[in-house]
């Protein structure tokens, strides 16, 4: 028998932030042999946000806390953990999230960055629950930052119409009755050469890959992965949480193209109109999406405390990470 399930973490508060820079289809219709329609048909996506030149995802990373902090009206200051999920650092280091910390000066906060891909932005946030669960952290800024069009090929019409960047935050702070309600996790590395970014290694299993620092990606595999394996993921991770699918408020899956969004809902028989996405507006931003995505929906006045939520994402690795929350913070007007 499995142990209870324990949370002693809520989340108090939201921030995100989109750089001001747009590709639009008609960008990419300019760029390489596409066009609108199939754009629109087979992924959803209308249009994506781009960080400038000198503008990088801790740059975003800032401004989505700014965000936070202006809105909800509180301080960050004395957060002791900063966990930002990105696959796109400035560079492997410093960490980005050191960055953060200098923007807001914590200074007695552990600053990490971790890298699961799509996943990223969930798994941070079962590692703010378990963090604080042990009584040595109070207070963690968890964060989605990218800024994957610095790392897409625009030669490559099969990727370039997918990814955007921007970024998103939560506040996670102790509490008596925590938000989690249940967790997921399941990695599967074969399936790694699927979807990557070369690094100190061009080589998989002894071959040479294709791709130099430009994200590569074979998205009928990712695909298939992504809506064979991710629904039954979901059922678990709801029933764990002692729920059935339809208690569910919302379900925010990573939003990699509204055609999966739509497939995961459809197998789960989940109304698709209570899936929160962000992907028609902004492409996939990775671990930047379910944040945004949840925000979204907080401005739209949608999501409202107390709500049922199904957080799961998947991508590169292959990895995926799910938790069921209740929505705990305000709607951020308060400040
Ligand atoms: C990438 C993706 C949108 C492609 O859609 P798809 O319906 O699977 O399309 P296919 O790859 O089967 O390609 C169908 C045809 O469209 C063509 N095509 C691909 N990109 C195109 C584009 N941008 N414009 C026009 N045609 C395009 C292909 O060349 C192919 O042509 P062919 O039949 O003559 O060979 C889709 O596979 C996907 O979203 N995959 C998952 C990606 C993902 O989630 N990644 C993130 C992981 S976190």
């Amino acid at each position: 028998m499995s142990a209870k399930f324990q949370s002693r973490a809520a989340v108090t508060a939201i921030g995100s932030y989109v750089p001001q820079g747009l590709i639009t289809n008609a960008d990419l219709e300019r760029m390489v042999d596409t066009n609108d329609e199939w754009i629109v048909r087979r992924t959803g996506i209308r249009k994506r946000h781009r960080a400038g030149e000198n503008e990088f995802t801790s740059d975003l990373a800032t401004a989505a806390v700014r965000d936070l902090t202006e809105r909800y009206g509180v301080s960050v200051s004395d957060a002791d953990g900063i966990i930002v999920a990105t696959t796109t650092p400035d560079m492997p280091f410093p960490s980005v999230a050191s960055q953060v910390q200098k923007a807001f000066g914590m200074d007695r906060a552990m600053a990490v960055d971790l890298n699961a891909a799509c996943a990223g932005f969930v798994t941070g946030l079962q590692m703010a629950n378990g963090l604080i669960l042990t009584g040595a952290y109070r207070k963690i800024l968890v964060i989605g930052a990218e800024t994957l069009t610095k790392i897409t090929d625009y030669t490559d019409r099969t990727t370039c119409v997918l990814f955007g960047d921007g970024a998103g935050a939560l506040l996670v702070e102790a509490a008596d009755t925590g938000s989690f309600l249940s967790t997921f996790a399941a990695t599967e590395g074969s399936g790694g050469h699927h979807v990557y970014l070369t690094g100190l290694s061009n080589l998989w299993e002894g071959q040479a890959l294709p791709g130099q620092g430009k994200l590569v990606q074979n998205g009928r595999e990712v695909y298939k992965w992504a809506v064979s394996s991710i629904p039954d993921a979901i059922r678990e991770l709801t029933e764990n949480a002692g729920l059935r699918l339809e208690e569910l408020d919302w379900l925010v899956p990573h939003s990699a193209n509204m055609r999966i969004v739509e497939a995961i809902c459809e197998r789960l028989q989940f109304p698709a109109e209570r899936a929160l996405e962000s992907v028609v507006e902004n492409g996939n931003t990775s671990a930047a999406s379910i944040p945004l995505a949840l925000d979204a929906a907080v401005r739209a006045g949608k999501l409202k405390p107390g709500h049922l939520v199904a957080l799961f994402g998947f991508g590169s690795g292959l990895t995926q990470s799910g938790a069921v929350i209740r929505w705990t913070a305000g709607n951020g007007r308060e400040a």
